[in-house]
């Protein structure tokens, strides 16, 4: 079985880290988004097929250099396809079933729970079904019986969500709804393919676990949140000489000698914090610099930014090279 994940979006609701770089490769507790996303999926699958588009080099020489447990291969889109073109481009040679994931989520779900639910309730799909409190920038499903899903609602204004079940970026599909999806141009499968597939049984596998898609500044930090939460961050210690609370990942090569943690920090490769700078819940990329007694607070650093001595940075989003 083989799954397609979907990689090709702008990330504009990121910028400008993501002007230099796709929102996948943003470190999460010290793993790419990327990564953690594909962590959902089973060991036993033949291939992964990542639909890239925006910044779609970028991705495959992190994939080159970085080797994944799960066979991965790159599929640039000349145009940008949406959801459903992204799926449709890398048709051929799908397998019978396939799963799809979006890229920019982390969960403890697992893929093979969606697919049990496949093969049990024999629709044309099934996919993961997330409880969220606030339904309004999601696509909200109306569940039947044995959690048919009746109807999609994409976002939802206050008060008219069918159910506080989400669409949370996890599916398997029979093959044939690949050739239900236009070639050549851009289609959106929530909104173009999806309503009409629901006729033919579509059914939600309800998540008991964490899940957060990681597409705003602070989605992007609870992400991280969770997985340090889960016990996922890589490496977890305070980085030598420093002091404060973890826990904080600290990439290869990173120093912090005086420099004060709060919780909740991802450090990259080779990032410099000066004494008694103070850093918590934030993730600043590799290469960067924060001068002595700096303070980072909420906050994404791109890769080689620099916030300069004493300054504050908070709730703020820096770009590659980025000062502050
Ligand atoms: P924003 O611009 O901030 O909305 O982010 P985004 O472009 O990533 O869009 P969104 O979060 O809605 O995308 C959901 C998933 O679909 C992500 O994993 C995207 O990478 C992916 N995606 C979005 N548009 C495309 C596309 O045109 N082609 C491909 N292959 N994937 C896409």
């Amino acid at each position: 079985m083989k799954a397609i994940a979907l990689v090709g979006g702008l990330g504009t609701r990121l910028r400008p880290v993501t002007y230099d770089l796709p929102k996948q490769l943003i470190p999460l507790a010290g793993r790419s988004m990327l990564y953690r996303a594909l962590d959902v999926l089973p060991d036993d699958l033949d291939e992964v097929v990542l639909a890239t588009g925006y910044k779609a080099e970028q991705i495959a020489a992190y994939v080159h250099e970085h080797p994944y447990r799960l066979r991965i291969r790159t599929v640039p889109e000349r145009q940008p396809l949406g959801t459903g073109g992204g799926m449709r481009n890398v048709a051929d040679g799908m397998s019978d079933p396939f799963f799809v994931i979006n890229s920019d989520i982390v969960s403890s779900a697992s893929a093979a729970d969606v697919l049990r639910v496949h093969e049990q309730r024999n629709g044309i799909g099934a996919l993961l079904l997330a409880r969220v409190e606030e339904t309004q920038t999601f696509g909200v499903a109306a569940l039947g019986e044995n959690d048919r899903i009746t109807q999609f609602v994409e976002k939802p204004a206050p008060g008219e969500a069918p159910s506080p079940w989400i669409n949370a970026g996890i599916s398997v599909w029979r093959r044939e709804v690949l050739d239900r999806i236009p070639a050549g141009r851009e289609v959106s499968f929530e909104r173009e393919i999806l309503p009409g597939l629901l006729d033919r049984g579509v059914y939600g596998a309800r998540l008991e676990g964490y899940w957060q898609d990681a597409g705003t500044p602070e989605r992007v930090l609870y992400a991280q949140r969770l997985l340090f939460e889960a016990g996922k961050g890589i490496e977890v210690h305070l980085p030598s000489g420093a002091s404060g609370t973890g826990p904080v990942s600290v990439g290869p090569g990173a120093r912090a000698v005086g420099a004060t943690f709060g919780p909740l920090v991802t450090l990259g490769e080779g990032v410099v914090v000066g004494d008694e700078a103070r850093i918590s819940n934030s993730i600043v990329m590799e290469g960067a610099r924060i001068d002595s007694a700096a303070t980072v607070v909420g906050s994404i650093l791109g890769p080689r930014a620099h916030v300069a001595a004493g300054h504050r940075v908070a709730d703020q989003i820096l770009g590659a090279g980025g000062e502050a």
